[in-house]
């Protein structure tokens, strides 16, 4: 079976996972602090702080609650994107309020945004679908606009750039995820980045059931014998064990994936650009580290060719059925026809760093069999 993503770790990994064992605390301390300012060394910004986490949706939840998000408020977010960022935002009390998407690149549409403004608009959510960020500018014009908070939702964005600056690297607060398949895992594991002092202030008490300056506490002498806590907090910190691959991964990203994971995407693009039926989404790819590599079936043929690769050995994938489809948030009662049309066009191919261009060749191989297929009965 051709994987659709999976974990790339090693010898590195074991060795770093050894020496935390070895150490004799697993739970959160240097090591995380370790991460913490590699990432912030990564991302080339003094002014910004990291605050690692146990999960994206961790990230997302704290990153929304430090804002003041919460009960009454509403928060829009496109509708094609993996249901955790609606859950993060439902998890606050607010409301999620799904938005349409681009059909070129899956991206928020914030001409249809507009429309669902209301006095209740607290924060937008933009999420990096497949590691694009389109006209990031325009959507910070937008959110200063209307006066919203902004949380990107960079998930699959690690490493990708914007206007030759890397995502986290500027804006407002930017989130990652570092689950087991995403550009650089801890297993599981997630980021908040931000330069408002107030907001990584607030995560890092929140990440530790609000106990108030118990991250500080741990890198100093300080016995930590009495405590407050004045927020809602959460079991949301990551571990030493996590952020012990997450800091061989980091290095790890620079050497190996970051190169490995575009040239497959760029491969793809030429192998796949002249198939009649499928749709490539258009995004930069100088400027993007891909996640995933979805692409658009179309003539009704998403399901078909999905069960065909897999028969044939190929794990394919959905990114996404959208949000509002969900019974959870609202079973489609609103109208959002191009993220609907993207639903049932969307299909995501295998990508991952120990792909070779050969499962390539063999993967395009089927799509073309398939498609070429039902290009000659819808001739006939
Ligand atoms: C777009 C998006 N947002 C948020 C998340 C949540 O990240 P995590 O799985 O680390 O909780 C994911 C994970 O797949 C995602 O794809």
């Amino acid at each position: 079976m051709i994987r659709l993503s999976k974990s790339v770790v090693g010898e590195r990994e074991v060795i770093a996972l050894s020496k935390v064992m070895a150490h004799g605390y697993l739970g959160m301390g240097a090591e995380v602090q370790l991460l913490e300012q590699k990432l912030q060394d990564y991302l080339g910004c003094s002014d910004r702080k990291v605050v690692c986490v146990n999960s994206g949706t961790a990230a997302l939840h704290l990153a929304l609650q430090a804002l003041g998000v919460g009960a009454g408020d509403e928060v829009l977010v496109p509708a094609m994107t993996y249901v955790a960022s609606f859950q993060a935002i439902s998890a606050t009390g607010a409301t999620p309020v799904a938005c349409d998407v681009h059909l070129e690149n899956g991206l928020l549409d914030l001409k249809d945004a507009e429309k669902r403004l209301s006095s209740k608009t607290k924060a937008l959510m933009f999420v990096h679908y497949a590691s694009y960020c389109g006209d990031l500018q325009s959507v910070y014009d937008f959110a200063k606009q209307h006066k919203l908070r902004v949380v990107e939702d960079a998930a699959h964005a690690f490493g990708s750039v914007y206007r030759g600056k890397k995502i986290g690297s500027f804006g407002d607060v930017v989130c990652f995820s570092f689950d087991g398949i995403k550009n650089i895992t801890c297993g599981e594991g997630g980021a908040i980045v931000s330069a408002d002092s107030a907001v990584i202030h607030k995560v890092s008490n929140a990440r530790l059931l609000g106990v108030h300056r118990e991250t500080e506490k741990l890198s100093s002498a300080q016995c930590g014998c009495d405590f407050d806590v004045m927020e809602q907090g959460f079991r949301y910190h990551m571990s030493n064990l996590m952020a012990a691959i997450g800091v061989v991964q980091l290095d790890r990203f620079e050497k190996e994936f970051k190169s490995a994971r575009r040239q497959l995407i760029s491969y793809y693009y030429e192998r796949l650009k002249n198939i009649q039926g499928v749709q490539l989404l258009q995004m930069d790819l100088d400027d993007i580290v891909p996640h995933i590599m979805p692409m658009r079936v179309l003539n009704g043929q998403r399901d078909r060719l999905g069960i065909y690769l897999k028969q044939h050995a190929v794990e394919v994938g959905v990114h996404y059925k959208a949000s509002h489809l969900l019974s959870k948030y609202g079973h489609g009662s609103s109208q959002l026809p191009v993220a609907e049309q993207l639903s049932v066009e969307l299909l995501t191919l295998p990508l991952h760093p120990e792909l070779s261009r050969r499962d390539i060749d063999y993967i395009v191989g089927l799509v073309q069999i398939l498609l070429c297929e039902e290009c000659v009965m819808s001739e006939n």
